[in-house]
C-alpha cells in the first residue's frame, strides 16, 4: 500500500520524533531566547504562538517539507478555484466563497457562483431588515420578538457558538433560541413562555430530511396551529435554510421563504450562508458581514503567507506532530473568554466530523492516526474540574489556548485575574515543576525532610506537554470570523495530509438508518426484528415493556 508513512518527509520525522522525544521544553527555552520571535506570528486578527510545543526549527523544516510532500498548497489552491475535492460526494468545497464578495469569477456546473451568494446575501440582509424593524408582521400584525432556529449539527452548532460568542453585540431586539434535540423538553422548555403571534421559525437543514430537526419542526408547527388555526398563517412564521426546496415546500414553507443552500457548502461549514440567518437576525446584518469579512481576512493570509508564516498550516502541522509522531491522542481545546463555551463544542464536529475517517482518498485503510479526540470546556472551569490530568495525567493531551487582550464585557478587576490563570496553565503545563524544585519549596515552608520525601512525588509536573496560544485583542465578529476560519482552513491541512476526505461524512449515516428502523419496531405492536444482536433486542423489549 503506498501510503503517507512510505513518504520520506514522514520518516525523517519519525526519526526526529524519536530524538525530539528526549528533550524537554523546558531546555529548549532555556537554550534560545528568541524562541517565541521564532515560533509565533501574526495572523488577521489573531496572535499564534506555537512556541510551547516539543519542536526546534529543525522540527519545523522537516514538517513544512511533509505538507510539501503532501501538495497542501496545491490542494489549498484547488478548493479555492472549485475543483471537485470532495470526491466521494462529488462536490466543490467553497465555504470560502461565502465571504468573498469579489468579482473573480466562480463557475460550478455552470453556476455562477458569486452571484448567487451575492443574491442569498441580499434576500438575507432585507429578511433581517424586516424583522429587525418590526416591517415583518405576523398573522395577527405584530411584530416578531423571538427566534426558534431549529437544527441540529452544522444546522445548529456554528449559530449558536456564534450567538452565544458575540451576546455582548446582541441589541436585544429579538430573542433568538435554539432547537437540536429530537427530546422533546428542548422544543417543549424553548416554547412555553413565547407566544406563536410573535414567534419566528427558521427551519435550517440542508437536506431538510433530517429526523430530529422535522420531528421538532411538526412539533413547532402543530404548537403553532393550534394559536393560529389557518395553515395559510405558516408564511409569516416559517422560514426555511436548505438546499432542498422541493422538501422545504413540501412540509409548507412558502417559496419566498425559503433560503438556498448549496451542495458545495458542508454543513460544518455552513454558518456563513443563510444557516447564519438567526446570528444576522440577533446581532443585525452589519455584525453578520463583520464576521464573514473576519474570516475572509484570515482566507487571504491561508492563501497568500509563506507556508511557515501561514498560521492555520502552522496550527495543522503542530496537530500533525503531536499527533503522528509523538504519539498523542487527544486534543483539548480552551477557551478562556466565557462567551466561547460553545466552541469546543462546535470544533468537535468540525474536527471530528471531517477528519475522523479511516481510509485513504483511495479507500485503503490508513496506517496511521487521523484526528485525534476533541474536547474541551471553557479553561478557567476546566482548572478546577479536569486540569489535574492534564498536568499529571499518563496520557499527554495536547491544548489550544485560546483567549483576547481585552473582555468583551468589562467588569473591573476580572480580565487581568482570568488572563493571569491563562498564562499560568499554559507555562505550568509546559515547565512542570521537578523533585527538586518541589523539595526546595517544601523545605522553605518548614516541612520535615520524612513529610517531604513522602510528598516530593505527588508534587512532581512533569511538564513538557505541548500547548498553542491564541490570543485576539477582543472577541467580536471580525476576530471571531478569523479565529473560526483559522480553524477551517487548520482542518482542511491535517485533512491533505493524513489523506482523508474531509467533506463527507458517511459515518453518521449507519446510525441513522438503523434508528430509522428501530422507530418502527417501537411501535407497541410491532415486532423487534430477530436479526438484532442480543443486547439491542433486549434492550428494547425492556423499553417497550417498562414504557407506560
Ligand atoms: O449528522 C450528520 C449531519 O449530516 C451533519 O453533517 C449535518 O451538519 C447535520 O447532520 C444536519 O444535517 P441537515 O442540515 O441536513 O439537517
Amino acid at each position: 500500500m503506498s501510503s503517507r508513512t512510505e513518504l520520506t518527509a514522514w520518516q525523517t520525522l519519525q526519526a526526529h520524533a524519536s530524538e525530539m522525544s528526549k528533550r524537554h521544553m523546558s531546555d529548549l527555552f532555556d537554550e534560545d531566547d528568541l524562541r517565541f520571535a521564532k515560533f509565533s506570528l501574526q495572523a488577521p486578527n489573531i496572535l499564534l504562538d506555537y512556541s510551547k510545543n516539543l519542536i526546534t526549527e529543525d522540527t519545523r523544516t522537516k514538517l513544512l517539507d511533509l505538507a510539501e510532500a503532501c501538495e497542501v498548497e496545491s490542494f489549498r489552491d484547488k478548493m479555492f478555484a472549485g475543483e471537485k475535492i470532495n470526491r466521494t460526494e462529488d462536490r466543490s468545497v467553497l465555504h470560502v466563497a461565502l465571504r468573498d464578495q469579489s468579482d473573480e469569477p466562480l463557475e460550478i456546473d455552470g453556476e455562477d457562483v458569486r452571484a448567487q451568494v451575492k443574491h442569498e446575501m441580499e434576500r438575507i440582509k432585507s429578511l433581517v431588515a424586516q424583522v429587525r424593524s418590526g416591517d415583518w408582521h405576523g398573522y395577527t400584525g405584530k411584530e416578531m420578538t423571538d427566534i426558534v432556529s431549529i437544527g441540529i449539527g452544522g444546522s445548529n452548532l456554528g449559530p449558536l457558538m456564534v450567538t452565544e460568542a458575540l451576546s455582548a453585540y446582541s441589541d436585544g431586539r429579538l430573542n433568538v433560541h435554539y432547537v437540536s434535540n429530537v427530546d422533546g423538553f428542548q422544543i417543549a422548555d424553548t416554547l412555553r413562555d413565547l407566544d406563536p403571534e410573535t414567534t419566528l421559525f427558521v427551519i435550517a437543514s440542508k437536506t431538510f430530511t433530517t429526523l430530529e430537526t422535522m420531528t421538532n419542526a411538526r412539533s413547532a408547527e402543530a404548537w403553532f396551529l393550534d394559536k393560529a388555526k389557518d395553515k395559510s398563517f405558516i408564511n409569516r412564521h416559517f422560514i426555511a435554510v436548505s438546499s432542498n426546496r422541493e422538501k422545504a415546500t413540501e412540509f409548507g414553507v412558502a417559496e419566498e421563504n425559503i433560503f438556498d443552500m448549496w451542495d458545495w457548502v458542508g454543513g460544518r461549514f455552513s454558518l456563513w450562508s443563510a444557516i447564519g440567518l438567526p446570528i444576522a437576525l440577533n446581532l443585525g446584518f452589519d455584525i453578520f458581514a463583520e464576521l464573514l469579512e473576519g474570516a475572509l481576512e484570515m482566507d487571504k493570509h491561508f492563501r497568500t503567507a509563506p507556508m511557515a508564516k501561514n498560521a492555520p498550516v502552522m496550527l495543522a502541522l503542530m496537530g500533525v506532530w503531536n499527533n503522528n509522531f509523538l504519539g498523542r491522542k487527544a486534543h483539548a481545546l480552551l477557551p478562556y473568554d466565557q462567551c466561547l463555551h460553545r466552541l469546543p463544542a462546535y470544533m468537535q464536529q468540525a474536527e471530528m466530523e471531517s477528519n475522523g475517517k479511516s481510509v485513504n482518498w483511495s479507500g485503503e485503510r490508513i496506517d496511521y492516526s487521523s484526528v485525534p479526540l476533541i474536547w474541551g470546556e471553557v479553561g478557567i472551569n476546566g482548572q478546577h474540574a479536569f486540569y489535574q490530568c492534564l498536568h499529571q495525567g499518563t496520557q499527554i493531551v495536547p491544548a489550544d489556548f485560546i483567549g483576547s487582550v481585552e473582555p468583551s464585557l468589562a467588569v473591573k478587576g476580572h480580565h487581568d485575574a482570568l488572563m493571569a490563570n491563562f498564562f499560568a496553565q499554559s507555562e505550568a503545563m509546559m515547565r512542570g515543576i521537578n523533585a527538586d524544585q518541589v523539595r526546595e519549596e517544601l523545605t522553605a515552608k518548614g516541612m520535615s525532610p520524612e513529610r517531604i520525601e513522602e510528598v516530593v512525588p505527588h508534587k512532581v509536573h512533569e511538564g513538557n506537554r505541548p500547548t498553542n496560544t491564541i490570543l485576539m485583542q477582543k472577541v467580536n465578529a471580525r476576530s471571531l470570523g478569523s479565529l473560526i476560519a483559522l480553524y477551517e482552513h487548520k482542518i482542511f491541512v491535517q485533512g491533505i495530509i493524513w489523506e482523508v476526505h474531509s467533506f463527507d461524512q458517511w459515518g453518521v449515516e449507519l446510525g441513522k438508518v438503523l434508528a430509522k428502523g428501530i422507530q418502527d419496531e417501537l411501535a407497541p405492536d410491532a415486532e423487534i426484528d430477530a436479526k438484532h444482536d442480543a443486547s439491542t433486542r433486549n434492550l428494547i423489549e425492556y423499553y417497550k415493556k417498562a414504557r407506560p
